[in-house]
């Protein structure tokens, strides 16, 4: 703590002058100025010129002045018009020089030129000059970004990062409230902040870009003009730059947090932060408040001369401690998050709730996406992050996702993220002009596919893919009339919703006919009966036969390959190539709809078609394909394609574009590189094997079954009569949410509880969920 009690070095105005002249050859009038630790004189030459002589503390270490006058050199070279001072040299071409004082003490000397402009505390601040201030001090970081010296991680009291090292000194604050406020404050830092504040980036920073030390120009008033003072320069997290820019008012009033989400945006915009960053600018703005009281309290103890606008701050610092404390660090992050267009901030179990409470956030979406929109579950759960195979709510509670095919290789996943950003940078446009990812990706794809389907068109959505093939279907075979499976659901267009039976109202349409569900556990034909793939592949026959006497062929038969919208029945083995063999024969195509079953889905294969043997004529894919990112491919034979897309002039704008194929590129790399066909598959068969288990103490469950990653459990009252449990299935998906588990249930009756969690999902994630059903299904 010696250097907090240091005042400026008593050094008379004509020793100054004759230092002036000696060593730089500058005469004119001279005024001292303000400094804590400096004695800094400005010298206005007959010339016109102004410059700032500063002589240094007797105790001031040569090493610090070396280490300020290097990084203005550094500053110069890296950002030449970057407004701050810049060094005058020493007649002699030196960057500082010692000289003595009238009493005796050595001091070094520097000068710099001096910048014009008033001090950003005389001004009235608004909005816009804060976010000019966080766009210049990012500015001055990214040019010190390269810059280091020994010096930079001297003991500096007003490092936020050695702020714990003051703890013993809070106890010279005379508030009691505030004392313990600073003391926790200091805590901690020491305990939770600078462990995190370790892993984040670091450099070289001024450390001091607060008001006090930037100039506006009085005729631009939004705008910073320069940055003075770079003697509190250190080594350290670059988030301690803009946390201690940020000024008292900052946090003590409405306009003051609407500066600071300013300043932080404008930092923000030339040097994005990072989350975890952001979050720390919290505790970082608090600690720098605790270490100004803390050393306003030590001055005062020490009778060591206190500079009046330091006496000044103590009860407003306490003030501003008090009002972020009871703010709380989620409102706050989430304040600064939306400044930056970062999501919603997700507290700790441990900390404040983030959540908006439910009922008026329910009317807003009511009122903005109209009031049926449906969510999941009787209490709804507010989500605004995932990772891996967690989500996570705004209270902080994590919940095991064992529902989402969506994010296929886990919620986040750093390389799909990366790829997506990465391209979106360089390009996003259309399949209008030429680029390298669209055709490596589809190359790629196709590469994975049966040898025959060898061309893709790119869409945004599993129903644009299946609306595409089903006009390319009509168009190959002059045929009007559909076959799909009964409940099936394949989109949201008006020719996929017709072909959705699983949607359908009365009437139903004509040019649409539908096959029985292959489903031994409940269906007609039951496991344990004879030439059960036979007989129910006969109903295509049917089917077909209903087109005929509506005057209709059959263009095609669109499935999806895991059942999933049927309730995932066991389906026979030999069952699907039967009907293709009956639809083929009668001219359709087959459409395999691989929206649900492909990337992996079903463990072994990658595509659920090879699991059934069949080679489809178009396969479509949806969902997983970009693991988020909005992407629909449909796959077809160079002959199908070719003729389609030269009479329709085929295109979609968004379809194939740069980075939808990044994020579709990526999701392959993950799929390959963590082995994910194999992990779904075992880990799959590992939770089957857990829930056969279950089922022998659970009397409601009928069934499990299912392959690689998609699983059902279909709920029965009676497991003689089979009749579905359905509202029970749908209190089972309220009572493990509750548990924090995330499924879902499907199939006519909604009494299958379906399951099917990010292909990451791992074996001690299958041990919660089968814990999290058992106690659900023991609650019924
Ligand atoms: C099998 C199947 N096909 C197609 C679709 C439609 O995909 P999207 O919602 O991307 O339009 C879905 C959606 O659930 C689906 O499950």
């Amino acid at each position: 703590m010696r250097f907090l009690d240091r005042n400026p070095p008593q050094i008379l105005e004509s020793e100054a002058k004759q230092f002036a002249l000696d060593h730089y050859g500058l005469e004119g009038d001279f005024s001292p100025l303000t400094s804590e630790r400096d004695a800094n004189f400005r010298i206005h030459t007959a010339s016109g010129d102004s410059f700032v002589l500063k002589i240094a503390n007797a105790d001031e270490k040569q090493g610090d002045i070396d280490f300020q006058t290097r990084a203005l050199l550094h500053v110069e070279e890296q950002d030449p018009d970057f407004p701050v001072p810049r060094l005058v040299r020493t007649r002699d071409g030196e960057s500082f020089i010692p000289v003595t004082s009238s009493q005796g003490t050595r001091h070094l000397v520097h000068a710099l030129s001096f910048l014009t402009g008033r001090s950003m505390v005389e001004v009235p601040t608004t909005p816009a000059l804060w976010h000019s201030l966080g766009k210049t001090i990012a500015r001055l970081d990214l040019a010190l970004r390269g810059f280091f010296h020994p010096n930079a991680r001297r003991a500096h009291p007003w490092d936020l990062t050695r702020s714990p090292d003051l703890r013993p000194h809070a106890s010279h604050i005379a508030d009691r409230r505030a004392r313990r406020n600073i003391e926790a404050v200091l805590d901690r830092m020491a305990a939770e902040v600078l462990p995190r504040l370790r892993a984040l980036r670091h450099q070289v920073i001024h450390g001091d870009a607060n008001p006090d030390n930037v100039l506006v120009d009085p005729d631009v008033p939004d705008r910073v003009a320069g940055i003075l003072d770079f003697g509190d320069m250190v080594y350290a997290p670059l988030i301690a730059e803009p946390a201690i820019a940020a000024d008292l008012e900052s946090v003590s009033s409405e306009q003051g947090l609407e500066n600071l989400r300013a300043l932080i945006s404008g930092f923000d915009s030339v040097l994005p932060l990072e989350e975890g960053e952001i979050d720390l600018l919290y505790d970082l703005i608090l600690a720098r408040r605790a270490i100004t009281a803390v050393i306003i309290a030590w001055r005062k103890i020490m009778s060591a001369g206190q500079p009046a606008y330091l006496l000044d701050r103590e009860q407003p610092t306490w003030n501003a401690i008090d009002v972020l404390l009871k703010m709380g660090r989620s409102s706050f992050n989430n304040r600064l998050r939306s400044a930056c267009r970062f999501p919603p901030y997700t507290p700790t179990l441990e900390e404040d709730s983030a959540a908006d409470p439910i009922d008026p956030l329910l009317k807003r979406r009511h009122d903005a996406l109209g009031s049926h929109l449906s969510l999941f579950y009787s209490r709804p759960v507010h989500i605004e992050r995932g990772r891996g195979t967690w989500l996570f709510d705004t209270d902080g509670r994590a919940y095991l996702d064992a529902y989402n095919n969506v994010p296929v290789v886990g919620h986040g996943h750093p390389h799909v993220v990366r790829a997506i950003t990465r391209q979106t940078e360089a390009l996003n446009t259309n399949t209008r002009y030429l680029y390298r990812s669209v055709i490596e990706y589809a190359e790629r794809l196709t590469d994975l596919m049966h040898a025959d389907l060898s061309v893709c068109v790119f869409v945004n959505s599993g129903s644009e893919a299946n609306d595409i093939a089903w006009r390319m279907a009509q168009f190959a075979t002059g045929a009007r009339g559909a076959l799909v499976m009964e409940h099936a659901y394949h989109g949201i267009t008006e020719a996929t919703a017709a072909l959705s039976a699983s949607e359908w109202a009365t009437p139903t349409p004509s040019h649409v006919q539908t096959l029985i569900t292959p489903d031994p556990y409940r269906g007609p034909f039951r496991s344990g009966e004879s030439n059960l793939a036979q007989r129910y592949a006969t109903d295509a026959d049917w089917a077909i036969h209903n087109l005929i006497r509506h005057g209709l062929k059959p263009a095609m038969f669109m499935v999806d390959t895991i059942f999933s919208s049927s309730g995932i029945p066991n389906v026979p083995p030999g069952y699907l190539k039967d009907v293709c063999d009956r639809v083929q024969a009668a001219g359709g195509l087959i459409i395999a709809d691989e929206v649900q079953a492909g990337f992996g889905r079903c463990g072994m294969h990658l595509w659920g078609y090879e699991m059934h043997g069949i080679v489809p004529d178009i396969v479509t894919l949806g969902k997983p394909v970009g693991s988020g990112y909005p992407l629909g491919v449909v796959i077809t034979r160079r002959e199908l394609l070719n003729p389609f897309v030269h009479e329709t002039g085929l295109f979609s704008t968004f379809g194939g574009n740069p980075v939808a194929c990044a994020a579709g590129m990526a999701v392959l790399d993950v799929i390959e590189d963590e082995e994910l066909l194999s992990n779904a598959q075992e880990t799959g068969e590992y939770l089957r094997e857990g829930l056969r288990k279950l089922a022998s103490c659970r009397a409601w469950i009928g069934d499990v079954r299912g392959h690689g990653l998609m699983i059902g459990v279909e709920l029965v009252h009676d497991r003689k009569s089979l009749e579905p449990a359905s509202e029970e299935a749908r209190h089972v998906l309220d009572l493990m949410r509750d548990q924090g588990v995330l499924i879902g249930r499907s199939g006519p009756h909604g009494n299958v509880l379906k399951i099917r969690p990010p292909l990451v999902f791992q074996p001690e994630h299958a041990d919660l969920l089968i814990e999290a059903i058992d106690r659900s299904l023991a609650k019924l």
